[in-house]
């Protein structure tokens, strides 16, 4: 068992024991002895936390975390802590980064983290001079903004642009919708967003004589935009009996099926979001916000469609791209406060939530290929198999050692069932 000092290859990993893997992770250097006690859950969130994260807290939840090998994100070897409880993500996520990394890993690029506040305004006499007396009085209002947090203003951050939408027909007669544009820096900035449209709220009845309903974010972040793209060399996808050029085509034409069908779209980025949501989960982030803008932007043309395009290069390698909203943060919230949140964002070395957006997309780019490769070759169950017998012979009591030798026999039995597991349980209790 090896490792290249600090990087994301760490040949053999999967063969190691969890204690044996935490070991390696603290003698590399890429975890302290404290945030891997985090990891480990033994000094995870404390109930205490928790209390002061939810209303009426009684517990803490627990779920698997994994640790992505092989990515190389825009030239940074980067190890991706995986929170989920689905067999198969990881390592295939792992395995994809591996192929990608034979062309050059991931290339990926955010744009400025702004959100959208939306302001509904209501009850306007005449809704095109409304709309021209806010234009009007933009400076000003941005210049109000800007003084609620002088912090984020330091930083770069604050107000950007004010926009100003009609809605023309719709059940309630016409209104306009304000868009203030907020550079929410390294914050998710959801807070930040809502006070500045409360705050600017009162001002803009003022000066429209209307009436505000809502105020708050929008979840399609479509200008905080995050996109991956990757090139597989057409060598790295033959295996086992399968033809690169085939395995290729298949990518492709099963794309073709996401790209043309919302029956299909729905299931391949559901596909990409097991990636994009573990990350987002591991660190702390609103994984909801992240669901809800990755839909929404697929389906902004009117009809839902793939989040991600597979094609080929003029060499005939096959190359990918992810491109989705990713509203994420390193300050603030969860991420501070989740000791294991903070430890997985010291284990990918972020330092801009800019950075941690290019990841988490370059996961979800991977993450979309591990499915399509296994679907247009040997279908998913065949990876899924071992890990899902595992969990079904823990469900069905198995216990210690028990558990492995269970699922070897549920798995040469072909029959991963709980009642199966149960019965075969019986049988070695009454040996
Ligand atoms: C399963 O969690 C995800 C897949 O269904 C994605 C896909 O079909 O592309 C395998």
């Amino acid at each position: 068992m090896s490792s290249d000092s600090k990087g994301s290859r760490l040949p053999g990993f999967y063969n190691l024991t969890l204690k044996e893997r935490m070991k390696l992770l603290a003698g590399t250097g890429h975890l302290t002895p404290e945030e891997l006690a985090a990891l480990s859950g033994a000094a995870g969130l404390t109930p205490d936390q928790a209390d002061h994260m939810v209303e009426n807290a009684a517990g803490v939840y627990a779920l698997p975390l994994g640790i992505a090998l092989n990515f190389i994100v825009n030239g940074r070897d980067v190890l991706v802590p995986m929170v989920i409880e689905e067999p198969s993500v990881v390592a295939g996520a792992s395995f994809m980064a591996k192929l990608a990394r034979t062309g050059g890993g991931f290339i990926a690029q955010t744009d400025s983290p702004v959100m959208i506040g939306q302001i509904q305004v209501l009850d306007l006499a005449d809704v095109y001079a409304a709309r021209l007396a806010l234009l009007e009085h933009k400076t000003q209002l941005l210049a109000e903004a800007a003084e609620i947090d002088p912090v984020l203003q330091r930083l770069g951050g604050g107000p950007c642009d004010l926009e100003v939408r009609l809605i023309e027909n719709s059940p309630v007669g016409p209104f306009m919708v304000i868009h203030l544009l907020y550079d929410v820096r390294d914050a998710m900035g959801a807070n930040a967003i809502n006070t500045a449209c409360e705050r600017l709220a009162p001002r803009v009845e003022q000066i429209t004589g209307g009436r505000v309903l809502l105020r708050i974010l929008s979840n399609l972040a479509d200008r905080r935009l995050a996109r991956a793209r990757c090139t597989i060399p057409l060598s790295s996808l033959a295996f086992d009996e399968y033809h690169a050029e085939d395995v290729c085509d298949g990518i492709i034409s099963a794309w073709a099926f996401a790209a043309a069908d919302p029956y299909r779209a729905a299931t391949h980025n559901k596909g990409i979001m097991n990636g994009v949501d573990a990350v987002v989960i591991a660190t702390g982030n609103d994984w909801r916000a992240i669901e809800a803008g990755a839909h929404a932007y697929a389906a902004r043309s009117g009809r839902y469609t793939s989040l991600s395009t597979w094609g080929k290069d003029a060499q005939g390698n096959l190359v990918g791209t992810l491109e989705m909203p990713m509203a994420v943060g390193i300050v603030g919230g969860a991420t501070k406060v989740h000791p294991a949140a903070r430890a997985a964002l010291r284990l990918m070395g972020v330092q801009k939530a800019g950075e941690l957006a290019e990841i988490i997309v370059s996961v979800g780019l991977a993450q979309n290929l591990a499915a399509l490769r296994a679907l247009v070759t040997e279908g998913i169950q065949r990876g899924h198999m071992s890990l899902h017998a595992c969990q079904v012979a823990i469900a069905a009591g198995a216990d210690g050692e028990m558990i492995a030798r269970l699922a070897e026999q549920l798995v040469a039995e072909k029959t991963i069932r709980i009642d199966r597991a149960e019965e075969i349980l019986q049988e070695w209790k009454a040996k």
